[in-house]
């Protein structure tokens, strides 16, 4: 007879083969680990305490009383990620597919629970089948168990899926209401309905990848924030992120010691932006010289990259970044980029986040296209989430801003708390060109020399109205400052409004256009 200790080694030893060597081998061989190596790496060592590991289903039709699922499928338990407390779930596609039935999904309700209730992160690593076809209609529950729980979480604490696997059907709709979606490039894909059925509704031909791949989401759908080369870059690119963020919306987010000069001037920025309007210049580059040490993890990068966002750190204090990126479309504000920004700017005020704003936007993008797809409707989510965000708001103009899209980024008159601009910012209700057709439509027709007498108006508008002088005249700027010192300029700011306390009125909630 075995003692109860040996009894107990001999439990867990079991459980910890997961399905046998041969499914892991096989998980291995298509270039993904297993479950148990993915919380290895993720979180710090030594500092991950399992739950529920003898949980197991109860199912008895399809032969499944005969099944042994160890963990029923999902690890999960709670550790650290940089000695901060973080909840997860790692489903283990080498049990039954890592599908989820019933006990699969209370054990993800329960660290969910546990999360909400001490304020951590949730991180979801997630590589299964869908919902175990076996267990039927107590699959679909046990998933909208979790939507729910997504949805309470959501804005409480900051909830992270990365997809390292297949995510197929309903269950999309988990990771999709999580703050950040990571997918690993040729081994996740997500979609709502996969290749088979696409081609039996639609008669189109397309491949797993092709249809719901990390290249299409990341660029395409807008659906993943970021990709992963492979699971390990996938679990690093968790860490890096968890710390720009607090542990849950009544924290500030993590200061770390600041290795860069507060006070550090860079005099390449006078020369960055181009004489002429219309030459492009690097946007990213801006950012990299001004934040610390030049470090920027970019959100959703391939997504609508006429629209940068973004984190870094200003003196050691976590910032968002949301900048036009005028090397793409001009920097034109258009759906895609409307939606991108509007999601990134709510995750910062619901994590208390301070938002830095660089504006160079021509306009919002003109066009049936747009106008038929609802860019009325998408634009104004990033003017609402600008509106309603009480985080502080420093605002830099660079060049160009322009019309609605001027209102929209972050300026004075939407609680813009710092606003300034450089030198060779230009604000007004439309270029120079544009105006200059409308306003003097008929002079234009009836002169000897249109060209002659166009250039000239131009120039006046421009010397009139394409500076930031009048603006700050009015107060809609607090300072125009040399671009190489924009960096100590918004390190002061930012220490200014580190009290900033700023409210809403009292209500149920907003109805952001969606
Ligand atoms: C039960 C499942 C399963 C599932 C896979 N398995 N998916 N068991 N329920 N949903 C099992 C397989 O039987 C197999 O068991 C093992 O997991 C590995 O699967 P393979 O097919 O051998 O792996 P692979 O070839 O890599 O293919 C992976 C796959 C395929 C593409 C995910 O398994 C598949 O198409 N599964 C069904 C996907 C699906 O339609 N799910 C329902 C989606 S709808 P053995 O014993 O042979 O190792 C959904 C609704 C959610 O999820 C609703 C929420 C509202």
């Amino acid at each position: 007879m075995a003692s109860p200790i040996e009894e107990l080694r001999r439990r867990r030893a079991r459980i910890l083969q997961m399905g046998g060597p041969e499914r892991v081998r096989r998980q291995h061989e298509a270039g993904k680990l297993t479950a148990r190596e993915r919380l290895d790496l993720l979180l710090d060592p030594g500092s991950f305490h399992e739950l529920d590991m003898f949980v197991t289903h109860r199912a008895r039709e399809f032969g499944m009383d005969k099944v042994e699922a160890p963990a029923d499928g999902v690890v999960t338990g709670y550790g650290t990620i940089d000695g901060r407390l973080v909840f997860v779930f790692s489903q283990d596609f080498t049990v039954l597919g890592g599908s989820l039935g019933e006990a699969h999904a209370a054990k993800i309700c329960k660290i969910m629970d546990l999360a909400l209730k001490n304020g951590a992160p949730v991180i979801g690593l997630n590589d299964s089948g869908g919902a175990r076809i076996q267990e039927g209609v107590a699959s679909l529950g046990g998933y909208a168990e979790i939507f729910l729980r997504n949805t309470l979480a959501s804005g409480v604490i900051p909830q992270i899926s990365a997809i390292m696997g297949p995510c197929a059907g309903g269950a999309v709709y988990s990771p999709a209401i999580t703050d950040f979606i990571i997918m690993v490039r040729g081994t996740s894909y997500m979609f709502v309905t996969g290749p088979q059925v696409v081609k039996a509704v639609t008669r189109e031909e397309v491949t797993f990848e092709e249809l719901g791949g990390a290249e299409v989401h990341a660029e395409k759908s807008g659906v993943a924030h970021f990709i992963a080369e492979d699971d390990v870059h996938c679990l690093q690119l968790i860490r890096q992120l968890l710390s720009y963020l607090p542990q849950n919306y009544m924290e500030d987010p993590p200061v770390i010691e600041p290795t860069d000069d507060p006070m550090r001037m860079d005099p390449i920025l006078n020369e960055i932006v181009p004489e002429d309007p219309a030459r492009p210049y690097d946007m990213k580059e801006i950012v990299r010289r001004v934040v610390d040490n030049g470090e920027f993890l970019e959100v959703h990068e391939r997504f609508a990259p006429n629209l940068i966002v973004g984190f870094a750190r200003l003196h050691g204090r976590p910032v968002g970044i949301v900048a036009q990126q005028p090397q793409v479309l001009a920097g034109v504000l258009d759906i895609n980029a409307s939606v991108k920004g509007a999601r990134f700017v709510r995750f910062c005020d619901c994590f208390n986040i301070p938002l830095i704003t660089f504006v160079d936007v021509p306009g919002f993008m003109p066009g049936t296209q747009q106008e038929h797809a609802g860019i009325i409707r998408h634009g104004a989510k990033l003017l609402f989430a600008y509106c309603e965000a009480t985080v502080p708001k420093i605002t830099v103009i660079t060049r160009k801003a322009y019309g609605g899209a001027y209102d929209v980024m972050s300026s004075k008159h939407i609680r813009g708390d710092i606003n300034l601009a450089w030198p060779t910012a230009e604000i007004a209700v439309m270029g120079p060109e544009g105006a200059i057709d409308i306003i003097f439509r008929k002079e234009l027709q009836e002169a000897e020399d249109p060209e002659g007498l166009k250039a000239k108006l131009v120039k006046e508008y421009r010397d009139q109205f394409a500076n930031p002088y009048v603006a700050a005249s009015r107060g809609y700027l607090d300072d125009i400052i040399e671009p190489q010192e924009t960096r100590p300029r918004l390190i002061s700011a930012l220490e200014m409004l580190q009290q900033k306390r700023d409210t809403n009125p009292r209500k149920k909630h907003g109805n952001i256009p969606l």
